[in-house]
Parts: structure tokens; sequence; C-alpha cells
């Protein structure tokens, strides 16, 4: 049997009143990823056809993160089947799997999308099934929608919680939200269905009695609770990162990365770690990091939108911000800061320093408390540093400036000119010893402390005794 097509709905017009947030649900980030992206993440595994976002009025910020896939826009939320009449041009004349996903679960695996594109082609009865359903059996069913199952297993209806009897509540399989349509049955199922319940709204979940009505068969697909979690809190989002960071750590062990205190590493969805990279305990990354193999990444260190090259060693207690880049071999040490900062094969920077808008050339080693001046208070500037540089500790490298090849920069410099290759560049008073001084000063001063003493006159009283 060849594949047929796959169409994926995403439905993202809920306002997600209980986030209690500014910014709308479906942009909430699990892993640094909003959970809409997720959702498409999911959806593009399947290589469908067409993917489309329904949104809200005024969700601009919402269609600018579906790009490149085009958004409907719901008027007036009035229900999921409502919802995907919104996107009915997308789904038109389809003649494949429909699958209509919401973007507020986010974590739901393409292989889940798979399953229930593929039962559609089959079904517990005898004829393929119109509608593949996602089930779940949660230890808390709450108000999720029931699935009525018959005793040949298809399913017979979905029963909103606020409209089932007792006996309906009683089941303990729901209704996860992922609906599967046969593309030829969808708008007619659409069209037929009404608002007369409980909420008034559009039910999409009505498809599946519309369908059992018109001798159209339905299935259920089961999935773990976890998996297809929704989120309409921030504790409930905050369970969702937990579980997405699970994964990631399992998918970084996976590729051959240790992490000796897995829970303690904190991994965003577009991480990359090579194989026989070391990541020690309470190690942050942030969006962007790409770790070649081999390295090592010692505790507490932080690290965003930056690559780390093969063999490198970092922290611990290192930062590493935007635009960096570690070379191989090279160590970057305890509280040393990159910002937007090239440093070269096997240089060093190894304690206490601030590195920022700064190429660094290969082999350079760089003092202790060491700083890039890289803004005058209205620009920044680069601070050029050639192959095998010595800058001494306490110095101060303000920028624009550049210090050539193998030169030395001498320790406590302030650098405002430039430092010609195999030059020493020296910016300090210079020192001078005075024979003699200290004695001097030891004995003028315990004389001074001496007769001070002696004459002092007695404490003026307070006046209370
Ligand atoms: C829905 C299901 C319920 C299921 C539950 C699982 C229906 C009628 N009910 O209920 O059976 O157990 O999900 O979580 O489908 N949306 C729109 N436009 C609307 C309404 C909703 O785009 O007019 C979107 C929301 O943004 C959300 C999704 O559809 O992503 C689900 O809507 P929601 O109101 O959360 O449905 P539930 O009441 O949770
Ligand atoms: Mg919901």
């Amino acid at each position: 049997m060849t594949k047929r097509p796959v169409a994926v709905i995403i439905l993202a017009a809920g306002k997600g009143t209980r986030m209690r947030s500014d910014r709308p649900k479906v942009l909430h980030p699990i892993a640094g990823r909003p959970m809409l992206r997720w959702a498409i993440g999911a959806a593009e595994a399947l290589a469908p056809e067409r993917i489309g976002v329904v949104i809200g009025p005024g969700m601009e910020a919402v269609a600018a993160a579906a790009a490149p896939y085009s958004t409907r826009i719901q008027e007036r939320q009035a229900g999921t089947a409502d919802a995907v009449q919104a996107a009915r041009d997308l789904v038109d004349g389809f003649d494949g799997a429909v699958i209509i996903a919401f973007a507020d679960t986010p974590l739901v695996p393409a292989e889940t999308y798979r399953r229930l594109a593929d039962a559609l082609g089959r079904s517990a009865a005898d004829t393929p099934s119109a509608i593949a359903v996602l089930g779940m059996r949660p230890k808390d069913p709450a108000q999720y929608g029931r699935l009525v199952v018959a005793d040949d297993g298809s399913l017979t209806a979905i029963v909103e919680y606020f409209d089932a009897t007792p006996d309906q509540r009683s089941i303990g399989l729901c209704n996860a939200g992922l609906m599967a349509f046969d593309g030829r049955f969808l708008p007619e199922l659409l069209d037929a269905i009404g608002n007369d319940n409980a909420k008034g709204e559009f039910y999409l979940t009505d498809a599946v009695g519309v369908a059992r009505g018109r001798g159209l068969s339905c299935t259920v697909v089961e999935a773990p609770e976890e998996e297809v979690m929704g989120i309409n809190s921030r504790a409930e989002l905050a369970a969702a990162e937990a579980r997405a960071q699970e994964q990631l750590r399992t998918a970084a062990m996976a590729g051959g990365a240790t992490l000796i205190d897995p829970a303690t590493v904190y991994l965003q969805a577009d991480t990359q770690l090579g194989r026989d990279v070391t990541v020690e305990p309470s190690v942050v990354f942030g969006p962007g990091v790409v770790v070649e193999d081999h390295v090592t990444i010692r505790g507490f260190s932080h690290l965003e939108g930056v690559v780390v090259r093969q063999g490198a060693i970092i922290g611990p207690f290192a930062r590493l911000r935007p635009g960096s880049e570690v070379q191989a071999d090279a160590h970057v040490g305890n509280f040393v800061e990159l910002k937007n900062t090239v440093l070269g094969r096997g240089a060093k920077a190894n304690h206490l320093a601030y590195l920022g808008d700064s190429d660094i050339g290969a082999g350079s080693n760089i003092g202790a408390g060491t700083i890039t001046c890289n803004y005058d208070g209205y620009l920044k500037h680069r601070t050029v540093i050639g192959e095998n540089v010595f800058i001494g500790s306490n110095s101060a490298l303000v920028a624009p400036v550049a210090v050539g090849d193998r030169a030395n920069v001498a320790a406590g410099s302030v650098i405002t000119r430039d430092v010609d290759a195999d030059a020493l560049g020296v910016a300090r008073a210079r020192q001078h010893g005075i024979e003699g001084w200290a004695r001097t000063y030891r004995a003028r001063k315990s004389a001074e402390k001496a007769a001070g003493k002696a004459g002092k006159e007695p404490a003026p009283s307070s006046g209370e005794g």
C-alpha cells in the first residue's frame, strides 16, 4: 500500500488565559523552543504536503513563529470544529490523511502522529476508519472528553465532560486531542457538526458521532499520558519542560556525551553535543550551542550562541555568550566571559577575564584579569590579538586596538595604541625603589604612637557617667 499524503492543521487560536501572561500561550518556550514549534516539528517529521496553523485575530507574533507555514484566522473562538473550518481551504478536496493537532499539546512525538495517520487505513470493524482519535488513560481523567468504544473495539462517540452522563464520566479512556481524518470525508463531517451542547461550541469531537451515523467507522490509537500532556498553566509548562529536558539529556547521552549528573544539566532543543563530550554537573546551555567532539565542559558553566571546537576545555564557572567560537584545544577557565569573541586554536584564557568583541589568535595566552574595553559609552569596538601573544595579568585593552603576533603586553598595562608584532607593549607607571624607606617609616610611626599614648588627655566626659 502506498502511503497517502498527509496534511496537518495545528489549532492555536486559544487565548491561554490560565497562563496569566502577556505572551500568547503557544509562544511560551519549552527547552528554548516555542510550544508551537514543537508541534510543527512533529508535523514536519511526517513530510506533510500541507501544514496550516489556525490563530486568533491579532496574533501576529504567533503567525511570525509559524513561518514559513501559513496561518488562518478564526475570527471568534466558537470551538475546535469552527477552528478547523477556518482552515477549510487547506482541507477541501485533499485526498489523504488530515491530522488536527493542538499547539498546546507540544510533546507528542512524530511517531504518534504517524501511528494516527496509519490507523485510518485499518479498523477493528471491517471498513477502514474515517477518523482515528488519540486516546489516553490519565491517572486523573478530570474534564477530558471520554471515548466511548464498542465491543468490537471501534470508537462510537466522544462525549465532552460537561455533556457526559455519570456513567460516561466513569470511562477511563480519554480524548488526548489529536485526531486524524480521511480527507475525503472531513468537509462533510465538519459541515454536519452543530453547537447544541453544554458550551454552545462547535466540537470537533462530534465528528465521530456524525461519522458513525453515516456508516463510517472510527478508531482509537492509545498513547501514554505524559506524551500527550496539554499545557494550560505555568505549572503544566514546568512539567513539560522537565519532560523535554529528560528527553534531551537521554538523546545527548545516546549520541555519545557523558553527563555526569544529567538532572543538573539544562539543554535546549537545538543544543548539539558531539561524541565524547563530557559535561560536568550544573551546566546550562542557552540557545544556539554547538559542541564538537572531545570537549570537556566543567561545572557551573553557562553557554549560549557559541561553537566550541574539538578538544577545548571550558570552565568551571565559564560564561560563553553569543557570537563566540572557542577553537580546537583552547581553554577557557574560571570566571572568564567571552562575548562575540573568537578564541583561537590552543589559546588560553584561564582566569578572571572579560573578552568581548575580540579576535584572539592561535596559541595566545590571556593573563588573569585581562579586560577588553570594547565599549566607549556609544559604540562597540574590536580588539584584535595575533597568534602566540602573551597578555600579562590585569591588562586593559582599550578597543579599537591590535596586538601583533608574538608580542607581549606587560602586566597591569592599559593598552590604547597598537602593539607591533614581536614587541612589548607596556603602559603603566615605572616602578622605583627607595633604599631604607620602610625602616624609617616604621621608626617614625611607632614614635608617634608612643608619644600619643603617653600625652593622652583623659577622654572628655559624656556627662552621663
Ligand atoms: C479538547 C477536546 C477534549 C479533549 C481535550 C484534550 C474538543 C471539543 N474537546 O477539550 O475532548 O479531552 O481537548 O486536551 O475538542 N481552539 C481553537 N479555537 C477554538 C477552540 C479551541 O483554536 O475555538 C484550540 C485551542 O487553542 C487549543 C485546542 O484548540 O489548542 C483545544 O481547545 P481547548 O479549549 O483547550 O479544548 P478542551 O476543552 O481542552
Ligand atoms: Mg485544552
